[in-house]
């Protein structure tokens, strides 16, 4: 892991449900100062299991230095293994633990327009950035697409206060899904992108930014969701090369999860297969890639993968650990 902060006791003050799926929490430290945070990050809450889930933090104002309150906003997940659930059962006055604010998906344009890209509640740590880009004075963009009006949280505080800046995108009315590459085109001379969504988006706006001409350090993203485990995941063998020593991946487990518990030290941190922290060099075996981080080019080489998400196509996996 990547050092574990120290755990804050958050105490709900606020539980409000925003749309039919998604909840808008405002919690408060149950004791001193909350510590500040940059757009962009994010806590890891603990659930009664002592698993952790992340949660963008949401700050309207631009004023994550010394904030009051940290407000989050959770989408209730279909196949939730529990996460979501426990966040919308939480009422007034309930503490959470929680880590201090994290963030591996910070502004980095300087004063260079930004262009944010957010589908459905991937929409929150992007909140923050456009609050920290417009007190800053720095061009953006805020492109936000929902299925339906229904289904878009936030949806009246973000048009009071971006305006002409903010453009939605419902799925039902366009007649289908945002089309990412007319924005990326359009897009002026040095935009940095930020994406935040579903696997799908990311990969698609990922293409199209490539395709206009975007370098690969001027597109940044995150995911929002955990990524599912799948109905055919078979079994696969795991041999570290260091000392020879094989290990068994179940489905529904992962390489970290199952090395971890074994007493094994890794490096990782989003274990969505997004920050490319446990990426681990593949000696023998075929990767099946989960994650987005990887290029085209490198999950065709098979040279290397993410630990936290991706599994085996082939029986056996020997990795560089
Ligand atoms: S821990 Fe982030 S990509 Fe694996």
């Amino acid at each position: 892991m990547t050092g574990s902060a120290s755990q804050i006791a958050l105490r709900v003050v606020e539980a409000k449900q925003v749309t039919g799926k998604v909840r808008a929490l405002t919690l408060q430290a149950d004791k001193g100062d909350l510590p500040g945070f940059d757009a962009g990050a994010h806590i890891e809450v603990t659930l009664p299991d002592g698993d952790t889930r992340p949660y963008s933090l949401i700050d309207w104002d631009g004023n994550a230095a010394a904030p009051a309150t940290y407000r989050l906003g959770v989408l209730l997940e279909d196949d939730s293994r529990g996460g979501s659930r426990f966040m919308h059962h939480l009422r007034e006055g309930q503490v959470v633990s929680a880590s201090a604010p994290r963030n591996s998906f910070a502004l980095a344009q300087g004063d260079a327009p930004a262009l944010l890209v957010a589908g459905g509640i991937g929409v929150t740590p992007l909140i923050s950035m456009a609050a920290a880009l417009q007190k800053g004075g720095v061009p953006y963009r805020f492109v936000y697409a929902a299925r339906n009006a229904d289904a878009m949280a936030f949806r009246a505080e973000l048009e009071s206060r971006h305006g002409a800046a903010l453009q939605l995108h419902f799925d039902d009315q366009a007649g289908g899904p945002l089309l990412l590459a007319p924005l990326m085109k359009n897009a002026a001379p040095g935009t940095h992108l930020y994406v935040c969504g579903p696997r799908p988006m990311i990969e698609a706006a990922r293409e199209a930014a490539l395709s206009a001409g975007f370098s690969a350090d001027r597109i940044h993203f995150e995911l929002f969701e955990q990524v599912a485990a799948q109905e055919s995941d078979q079994p696969f063998e795991v041999e570290l090369a260091s000392n020879g020593q094989v290990f068994t991946i179940p489905p529904g487990k992962t390489i970290i999860e199952v090395l971890e518990g074994e007493g094994i030290d890794l490096m990782y941190d989003c274990q969505r297969g997004d920050c490319g922290i446990c990426q681990t060099d593949v000696l023998e075996g075929e990767p099946d890639h989960r994650d987005v981080v990887l290029s085209q080019a490198e999950r065709d080489s098979g040279k290397v993968m993410q630990i936290c998400v991706s599994r085996a196509k082939s029986a056996r996996l020997k990795l560089d650990l």
